[in-house]
């Protein structure tokens, strides 16, 4: 099974994702991580150089490549991932994949991403807490079309990660 972690920037897909691999002895894939190595460039230099829609084709190719190599592992998407070039079909149409939604609330993700958002080329231009959490909610509704198509939704707001892993387990594995 390939376990694929869907959610908007800061919902934990990184820790929750490393976290349950370990939990179950599976492989772990970023596909951030995996873009960057393949690239030789992180992902701000990517959106900086060669801008979103070059990132968004990398993403595509990347994300069939690993679905195509994998066998048990938990994959992490980036959180607009699931949003473009009909990636959410080409992973739900994959017969081996299960997909789980990390839901955290708008005031919890304006908490965490505040402080990060020079690392994230698309909040770095937000000035205030003000003006990101604005701009999460409006992304956040956009995405959430595609975001609530999961197998699992699992709210993250109030628990630790050893809880979040534990519910999916339970559901999923
Ligand atoms: C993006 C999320 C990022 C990364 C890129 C674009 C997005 O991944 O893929 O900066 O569109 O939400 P994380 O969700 O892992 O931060």
């Amino acid at each position: 099974m390939i376990l694929v972690l869907i959610g908007y920037m800061g919902c934990g897909k990184s820790l929750i994702g490393n976290d349950l691999a370990a939990k179950v002895s599976y492989d772990y894939v970023d596909l951030d991580d995996y873009i960057e190595n393949q690239e030789h460039k992180s992902i701000k230099d990517i959106f900086k150089n060669n801008g979103e829609i070059y990132f968004r084709k990398k993403e595509t190719l990347y994300l069939n490549e690993v679905l195509n190599t994998l066998e048990n592992a938990i994959l992490s998407l980036g959180g607009g991932t699931p949003c473009f070039a009909g990636n959410l079909e080409i992973i739900k149409e994959h017969p081996k994949t299960k997909v789980v939604y990390l839901k955290t609330s708008l005031d919890e993700l304006t908490k965490r991403l505040f402080n990060e958002r020079n690392k994230r080329p698309l909040l770095a231009h937000l000035k205030t807490e003000f003006e990101l959490k604005d701009f999460i909610r409006k992304h956040l509704f956009e995405r959430s079309f595609y975001y609530n198509q999961a197998d699992l939704n699992v709210s993250t707001d109030e628990k630790n990660v050893e809880q979040i892993s534990e519910e999916i387990i339970s559901s999923l594995l």
